[in-house]
């Protein structure tokens, strides 16, 4: 059993919610809009296709005391974190085409805004990264860290704004879509672990991403379940996305499933 191909333009594994192993991403390409296919590895012989990612993040989570609310356990991957993020990064940039307009809709450090960028600038100064985040100290580190990795002409391609993300589609031109809205929840590493994302505002960001993106385009989110209120949101995500129809959306999730509170990717495509 290998990917279904449905005659859309975005063409998607149709059992992709029953992927246990790492998968492969392999391009095609349309006139306009790149798409993928992934590609699930068979599955391990002592592993039930009767069993979803969900099934095991459940066992998973059920086996593990919550944490105190004064308290958040460790949410980061510490030995697998480079093949999470370039795993996150192909998949954005199976999407993400140069001259691009996307949305960093939690700057923090400025690590997603830097390698969004990367995607979107192209030689004629084409392409433009909007980021948001409320604290000043996240949208200075994401600054520093531009004026030392990019060029003042790349650089002049991103707009920082000190404001929610529930209110993104403010910041934009009139009528401009978006191909790519990303999201990293949670608090500013190595800063104020009290100022995390919250589940209501996630809520509205989420709504106006839809209202923005292209056809064609991804809401992608990091989830972290393991600080007070990452449970909570995880949950608002999840319920959000299953009320998305499928004519239109198609969502997935993907979670490190032998690793107690690993956060959870979550791909919402809009279909070409
Ligand atoms: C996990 S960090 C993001 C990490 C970042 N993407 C990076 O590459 O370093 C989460 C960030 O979301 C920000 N944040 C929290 N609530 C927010 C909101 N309502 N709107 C925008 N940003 C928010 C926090 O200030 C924090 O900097």
């Amino acid at each position: 059993m290998l990917a279904v191909a449905v005659p859309v333009r975005l063409r998607f594994g149709a059992h992709l919610l029953g992927i246990h192993k790492p998968l492969t991403v392999i391009p095609t390409s349309s006139s306009s809009t790149r798409c993928f296919f992934l590609f699930p590895s068979p599955p391990p012989r002592n592993v039930s296709l009767r069993q979803t990612p969900r099934d095991l993040f459940r066992r998973n989570v059920s086996q593990t005391a919550a944490p105190a609310a004064s308290d958040s356990v460790s949410v980061s991957f510490p030995k697998d974190s480079p093949l999470f993020v370039s795993f996150l990064n192909r998949v954005w940039k199976h999407v993400v085409q140069k001259g691009d307009t996307v949305i960093d809709a939690t700057c923090g450090n400025g690590h997603d805004t830097l390698a969004m960028l990367k995607m979107v600038a192209d030689e004629s100064g084409k392409g433009s990264v909007y980021g948001l985040d409320i604290q000043e100290a996240a949208l200075q580190k994401t600054s520093s860290l531009l004026e030392d990795s990019v060029t003042p002409n790349e650089k002049g391609l991103v707009k920082l704004f000190s404001k929610c993300h529930s209110k993104m589609h403010e910041v934009l031109p009139r009528n401009t879509s978006v191909r790519l809205v990303a999201f990293n929840l949670g608090y500013l590493p190595w800063g104020d672990k009290t100022l995390t994302t919250r589940s209501d505002t996630t809520l509205k960001a989420l709504e106006a991403a839809k209202g923005i993106l292209m056809d064609g385009g991804l809401i992608s989110l990091v989830v972290y379940v393991g600080h007070p209120g990452g449970w909570e949101e995880l949950k608002t995500v999840q319920d959000f996305i299953t009320k998305l129809p499928v004519e239109t959306w198609i969502c997935s999730e993907f979670q490190t499933v032998n690793r107690s509170w690993s956060p959870v990717l979550v791909f919402i495509f809009k279909r070409c």
